[in-house]
């Protein structure tokens, strides 16, 4: 059974360290890690096992997201990856980064559907049977939900779908504009699941994703601000209150007494504007900190 509501992958962001936090607060039912990508090249055993273990540790399904172009090589990847403990594997053909287009990947499939149902088809042939999913967008330059049909026969049985088009990337858009885009992508997709992604911050557009014919909602940015926001949709018991600060000082601990989590400056800085925005008064201790050490408690007083 699809739980009905993930965390949304986040690369760069969900490090080791923030991964074991959130796994010791308990903050998610499941995980869907940031997107590995496949060379041509054969990975070494040793760096799949380091990349799914720090989300395998939180004891909750973990479906491991793949980006590349070469078949074999992504087969061979979700077969090693669902040996090493990983409940499914997702593509992800969403991505708007420039550098990962141009190189055929992410959201630069978009423009090839047929492509990119090659690529379902050859990932779902080498896992038989184990749950396949993709993460997409609503189309490259247009929404376009006239192919949706074919991906059951293809073997995803889930999709996530971030509403926006490739070339939107992440402009502001009326919710309106995501429910009706969920709507229709519903409507196309033939038995096969469909995740609601992009802009989902409270428990009425959770709803409103269920009602546009969504069997439940990813959520990224939107869980930063507010990390209890997971917890609180799953039903959780007694969640209320900002979390923002029990989160980073989880981080902050665990990096001082676990040498492997190699947590440093930068990764405060990004994770205390993922948490509170720009200009938030960590960032600037952390600018000014001249011996580079991480004031938290006086930060964390600050937030308080
Ligand atoms: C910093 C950052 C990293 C991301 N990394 C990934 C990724 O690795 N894989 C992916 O499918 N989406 C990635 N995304 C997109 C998010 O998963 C999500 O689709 C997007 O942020 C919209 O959802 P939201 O409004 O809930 O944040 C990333 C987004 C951000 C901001």
């Amino acid at each position: 059974m699809i739980p009905a509501v993930w965390p949304a992958p986040m690369e760069g962001v969900m490090h080791p360290a923030l991964v074991a936090a959130v796994n010791r607060l308990k903050l998610v039912p499941v995980w869907m890690t940031p997107f590995f990508r496949v060379t041509s090249q054969r990975t070494p055993a040793r760096r799949l096992r380091e990349f799914i273990e720090p989300f395998l540790a939180g004891g909750v399904p973990v479906h491991v997201q793949l980006m590349g172009t070469d078949l074999a090589a992504l087969g061979a990847a979700a077969q090693e990856f669902m040996k090493l403990g990983a409940a499914g594997i997702n593509l992800n053909f969403g991505c708007p980064s420039k550098q990962v287009m141009r190189h055929g990947s992410g959201g630069g499939r978009l423009r090839d559907v047929p492509s990119l149902l090659a690529v379902v088809r050859g990932v779902a042939g080498a896992l038989s049977g184990a749950p396949l999913s993709i993460k997409l967008r609503s189309g490259f330059d247009r929404c376009d939900s006239t192919w949706y049909s074919e991906l059951r026969g293809a073997g995803a049985s889930s999709v996530f779908m971030h509403f926006r088009t490739v070339v939107e990337g992440y402009r502001e858009l009326p919710f309106e504009v995501a429910l009706e885009r969920f709507s229709a992508a519903a409507a196309a997709l033939d038995g096969v699941t469909l995740i609601a992604n992009g802009d989902i911050d409270s428990a009425e557009r959770r709803d409103a994703c269920g009602s546009a014919g969504c069997a439940g909602v990813m959520i990224g940015r939107p869980w930063f601000r507010d990390p209890g926001l997971l917890r609180r949709l799953t039903g959780a018991a007694g969640e209320t209150g900002d979390r923002r600060c029990e989160l980073f000082q989880t981080v902050v601990d665990l990096a001082k007494n676990d040498g492997k989590f190699r947590f440093f400056n930068g990764r405060a800085i990004e994770l205390s504007v993922m948490l509170w925005g720009a200009g938030n008064p960590v960032l600037e201790l952390l600018k000014n900190a001249s011996d580079g050490a991480w004031r938290t408690i006086d930060v964390l007083k600050m937030m308080k």
